[in-house]
């Protein structure tokens, strides 16, 4: 029978120390896209180097963007927008980031590619960018609104729109960004629920002529960019998982530096702040226009709260490790509007109440709500289906931490995808990880 190798977590003793949370994968993916789109090499310091970022990168070369690794940076040889077709398919594994945005950059650019993904990948929506980008009188073709995605080089018959977004997604957002870099004229988007604006953030800052008031943002080509040394700040979201295990470990505190804040970002530092968390947030400044700061965490008795619509992309990859909080905080929380929760890398509103009621939490499972009812111990000791989640795997595992019974996953490897130095970090702070060998 086949042996599988996975992740155990159990019972931890306080969780102390300083760490730095890898770098943020969002802004690292964006940096190698949009540097490859300058004339000019750029220098990239602290990229994420997890499969996500990777499969971006190798994506990158098969285009004949020349991209090396130094000892502490890596170098994109830009090249001012120009690819050339690649031989291969163009994978992006599991990152929706890197092949919305790059359907985006590559649809208005003068190349003919395919572009696919993993299982998961290729079942989450992508008629959401195709939609826009047909709007600009682009012709790409799909599979019944999911990838493969194919571009092809079709001599500049696209046009600016002027385009409200209604789905809250940074994704859906960046695609048309890039996509209007080498479209003449003015692009506008309105959007009617704000998202990360990582994208903007960057491209202002390599030179983009892009202006952006309220929510309305409007980018004018032809378009210039400069090559700008990048440095990836800490990834919020990763940070999140050591944030949570800390508040509710007891007699623990923990300092994570360099840490991302951009504010459409940290939603959970105002939700926990509101469920008695002991959190502050110091030493802030910015790396290329982005906001970052050290965030110093203790333990905490936090209490239970009611997060609503209104924040939902602010949080929207925490709510799985929020449901953890949830689960230990004291009373019943309510969460709503979760709809887009199940278009991510798995349905985290079904994956999420599955593992935590085979465990032992009681909820109440609502259309695009959740309802938890917090306690301080549950009994754990059932394995979880991660279904192929990394942040389903590592908030299961934080569960485990507090539980009566071990956790255990049924597969440990999407973690590679965003935090491959989970089980080591943890580790290095007290907690109780280990390999698992699995029948
Ligand atoms: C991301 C945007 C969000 C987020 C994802 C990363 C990005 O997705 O969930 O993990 O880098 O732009 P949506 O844009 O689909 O909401």
């Amino acid at each position: 029978m086949k042996k599988t190798i996975t992740l155990k977590s159990s019972k931890s003793k306080p969780l102390n120390g300083t760490v730095t949370v890898p770098s943020d994968k969002s802004i690292s993916i964006r940096s190698l896209i949009i540097s490859s789109t300058c004339l000019g090499n750029t220098r990239v310091f602290k990229l994420l180097e997890s499969e996500d970022v990777m499969n971006t990168l190798k994506v990158l070369r098969n285009l004949e963007i020349k991209i090396i690794k130094k000892n502490d940076y890596y170098e994109i040889f830009g090249q001012g927008g120009v690819f050339s077709d690649p031989q291969k398919i163009l994978h992006f594994g599991n990152s929706g980031t890197g092949v919305r945005l790059m359907t985006g950059l590559l649809s208005t650019s003068e190349v003919n590619a395919t572009l696919t993904g993993d299982k998961s990948l290729s079942s989450r929506p992508m008629k959401r960018i195709i939609d826009p980008l047909q709007e600009m009188n682009i012709s790409i073709t799909h599979n019944d609104g999911l990838l493969p995605i194919k571009v092809f080089n079709h001599n500049n018959h696209h046009v600016p729109i002027n385009h409200t977004l209604n789905v809250g997604s940074a994704q859906v957002k960046s695609c048309i960004l890039l996509a209007a870099l080498n479209t003449k004229g003015t692009t506008t988007i309105v959007e009617k629920i704000p998202s990360r604006d990582h994208t903007e953030i960057m491209l202002k800052f390599m030179g983009a002529n892009l202006i952006k008031e309220k929510n309305v943002i409007k980018l004018t080509s032809p378009n210039f960019l400069k090559p700008r040394e990048l440095r990836i700040p800490g990834d919020f979201s990763s940070a999140a998982f050591v944030i949570i295990a800390v508040l509710l470990s007891k007699k623990s505190k923990v300092k994570l530096k360099d840490v991302g804040l951009n504010y459409y970002r940290t939603g959970l530092l105002d939700v926990l702040k509101k469920m008695n968390a002991n959190i502050s947030v110091k030493n802030k400044r910015k790396f290329n226009g982005e906001i970052v700061g050290d965030i110093e965490v203790e333990s905490s008795n936090l209490i239970a709260t009611v997060v609503n619509k209104g924040i939902v992309p602010r949080l929207i990859d925490e709510y799985p490790i929020l449901f953890v909080a949830a689960s230990y905080a004291l009373g019943v929380s309510e969460f709503y509007g979760l709809k887009e929760l199940k278009v991510k890398e798995s349905n985290r509103l079904t994956s999420m109440s599955n593992a935590l009621s085979k465990n032992g939490v009681r909820l109440v499972l609502g259309n695009d709500s959740i309802k938890i009812y917090g306690k301080e111990n549950h009994e754990g000791g059932n394995q979880v289906e991660t279904e192929n989640d990394h942040r389903v795997a590592m908030s299961m595992l934080i569960f485990g931490f507090f539980s009566n019974k071990s956790i255990v996953i049924d597969e440990m490897k999407m973690i590679k995808t965003s935090f491959p130095s989970f089980k080591e970090l943890f580790q290095k702070l007290g907690a109780k990880i280990e390999y698992f060998q699995k029948l």
